[in-house]
Formats: C-alpha cells, structure tokens, sequence
C-alpha cells in the first residue's frame, strides 16, 4: 500500500479520471420519472448530437449498460436480420463486435488485418466491388487495443460510393478525434459515457441516422437491447424505456458542460495530444518503445513493449506503480509481451510526466536493467 488515501490517476481507456464536478454531480438522487431529470436527459441527447453536427440527419438513443450493450443494441437493431455485414478488425474489439453479431444470427464476413495494420479505404473499395450481397460494413475507429488509429473519413466516402451502410464503433474516439456526420456518410455511430467525455461509466449512446431508425421496428432479437423501441419510448415520454442510470446520466452531463467549456473537440484532441507527446518523450528516455509507428498511432491509449528483463512481471509492475498514485493497463496482444498506458481523462501533461517518473522508479524498484523490449517491432 501507498502511504496516500487519494485515488490513483487511471490511465486506463474508461473507467477513466473524472473531474470533481463531474463526480459530485453524482451525489444527489432523482426519480425517473421526474421531469427535472428528464430535461437532464433530453440535454445530453442535444448536447452530443452537437459533438458530430448530426442535428438534420441523426438521432442520439442513449442505452443503459456499458459500451458492448450499445454496440450489440446498435447492430441488433440497424441491421436487417438478412443482412450480411463486413466487419473490419485489427484488434479485439473488432473481433468482439463480429462475435456479437454472429450470435445474433446475421451473416458476417471478416476482413483482418495485423494489429499495427489500419484498414484502408483500398481494402473496403477492393472487398465491396468483389462482394454485392454486403449490406453494412463495421469499422472500429480507434481499435483500443493496441491505440491504432482507423482511417473512418477515407472508409466512410468508399462505403457510400458502394451504396452500403456504415456502423462505426468510436467508443474511445468521439469528442477526442473530429466526427462530423453531416460531411462523412456514417450511418450508425456508437460511443459511451465513460471515454473522451469524461463521465462515469454505466450508458453508452447510439447516434443514428433518423431514416434508418425509423425503418427499424420491430427487427431486434433482444428486448432489452431493441434501439428502435428505446426511441420511440424517449421520444413519445420523455423518458428512458426501463430503469435509468441516472446518477451516471447526470455526471455525464456535468462532463458534457465541461466539455463545452473547454472549447469542445479540438480543445480535447489538443489535450489528449499533448498527453500523449509528454508520456511517448518520458518513456523513450526511460528507453520503453511504443508498438504502434507514430503516423497510425491516436492519442488515446499507448501500447509500449514490456522490458525484456527477467525481472519483469506485469503484476508487480502494476502494483509498484499503482503504489506511486497511477493506474496502467495489461496489454491485450496474444503474441507481444506489451502493456497499456491511456492518456485520456481529467488529466493534462504533467500528470503525464508523473506517471512516467512513477513509472522509472517502479522499474528500478524492481530491479530491472534491460528496459528495451526482447522482441523487435512487430513488420
Ligand atoms: C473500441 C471499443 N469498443 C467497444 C468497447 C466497449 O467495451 P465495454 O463494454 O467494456 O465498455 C470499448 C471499451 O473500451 C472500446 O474501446
């Protein structure tokens, strides 16, 4: 233990670092049914709509649950149950999103490239003109696995060229990364409280298109999941269809003014960027190498090489550093010895340099000479 009874900083992909507003937003209670939080509601239903200009063509339907439940109510409800979708994976959560659909019995198709390999406009354009019976094509913006980044204006323009439809898992990417679905075709965009926002966990949200959503009745396999229904219930009542979060609903829209305040996403991007540039500058000179080429890389979450010494093991790494006041991230590679570190959250640069003092004195601690990786970057 620590000699300090304050909270670690996370630097973990959500649950993440929230501002103190944001968590003592938390501390009063309200009824579902009171029109107060209602309004509450309807507020962070406007307010992320603004986030991507999706006023004129989308609806935002928020979901209880964590992010998989917004992306299984997401694909369960905009994709016919005879559609076949392509889904686009270089990291687990695309592998996570082909499985969820697969179990709801519709047709999947697969295109994976290696976990540092984005997708590219030329591999949908090349898979669409080769394959007409692709209905849908799900992209992972940015694959929180490993930190890369997916090229989504280039792949949006190429899906709509084909006169497919675009599904887009940006969970770790909206309000950090520009999303503007008035310019780029996306059909079905999906996201949740605790990422680039910076609220708590506990909802996820569906942006979608309305055209599309209004088509939809009736062609969920789940009750609970059915995005059309969650809707149709908010828009004729107000409120949410079953129990709402509504301590998490309210902390996120605490985290939607702050937002604002900061100067909205590029205010953030800027944030997160200069995050990111202060840990990749510490960790090079503690001789710790980044998996991901800096041009593919979002500054979101890092993946780094674990140390080649014998000395290393990700649990005690994890514990002395979380003694010294931050919290990392196990790497989710199957072949790499890698770990995580995010530098997202209510956090600025020289939390950053913090961490990566914390991070030196951890290695020191426990003994370790040789801090470069064993393995070279994976080709
Ligand atoms: C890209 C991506 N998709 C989906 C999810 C949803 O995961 P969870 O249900 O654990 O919130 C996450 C969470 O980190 C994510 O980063």
């Amino acid at each position: 233990m620590g000699l300090h009874s304050r909270d670690p900083i996370l630097l973990t992909p959500g649950p993440l670092t929230t501002s103190l507003e944001t968590k003592a937003a938390m501390l009063r209670d309200w009824g579902s049914w009171d029109t107060a939080f209602n309004a509450v509601t309807a507020n962070v239903r406007r307010r992320l709509l603004d986030v991507v200009d999706g006023h004129a063509t989308h609806v935002c339907v928020p979901m209880q649950g964590s992010g998989t439940f917004s992306v299984e109510a997401a694909v369960n409800t905009t994709v016919p149950r005879d559609g076949h979708l392509l889904v686009l994976i270089n990291g687990a959560y695309g592998k996570r999103l082909a499985k969820l659909a697969q179990m709801m019995g519709r047709r999947v198709s697969a295109f994976e490239t290696a976990d540092d390999v984005p997708t590219t406009a030329e591999d949908v354009d090349r898979l669409l003109a080769g394959d007409a019976s692709v209905t849908h094509v799900a992209l992972i913006h940015c694959e929180t696995s490993t930190g890369i980044l997916n090229p989504l204006p280039a792949i949006a323009a190429t899906v709509a060229r084909h006169g497919r439809r675009l599904v887009v898992d940006a969970m770790s990417s909206f309000g950090a990364l520009p999303i503007d679905v008035s310019a780029m075709p996306i059909d079905t965009l999906i996201a949740a409280s605790g990422k680039c926002i910076e609220g708590p966990p506990g909802m996820g949200f569906v942006i979608v298109r309305r055209s599309t959503l209004e088509g939809c009745e009736g062609r969920s396999s789940s009750l609970a999941l059915d995005l059309y229904d969650q809707w149709a219930y908010m828009e004729k009542t107000t409120q949410w269809r079953y129990t709402p979060p509504t301590h998490v609903v309210v902390a996120f829209n605490a985290a939607l003014e702050q937002f604002v305040a900061e100067g909205g996403q590029p205010a953030r991007l800027a944030r997160y960027t200069a995050n990111g540039a202060a840990l990749v500058a510490g960790m090079q000179a503690l001789g710790l190498r980044a998996f991901l080429e800096p041009g593919i890389q979002a500054p979101i979450i890092y993946t780094f090489h674990a140390p080649a010494d014998p000395a290393y093991e990700f649990r005690r790494f994890y514990a002395e550093v979380r003694d010294r006041g931050f919290v990392l991230y196990p790497g989710k590679l199957t072949q790499l010895e890698t770990f995580r570190v995010g530098c997202i959250g209510a956090i600025g640069p020289s939390e950053m340099r913090q961490a990566v003092l914390a991070i030196g004195d951890a290695l020191r601690a426990m003994g370790i000479r040789t801090v470069s990786p064993a393995v070279a970057r994976a080709a």
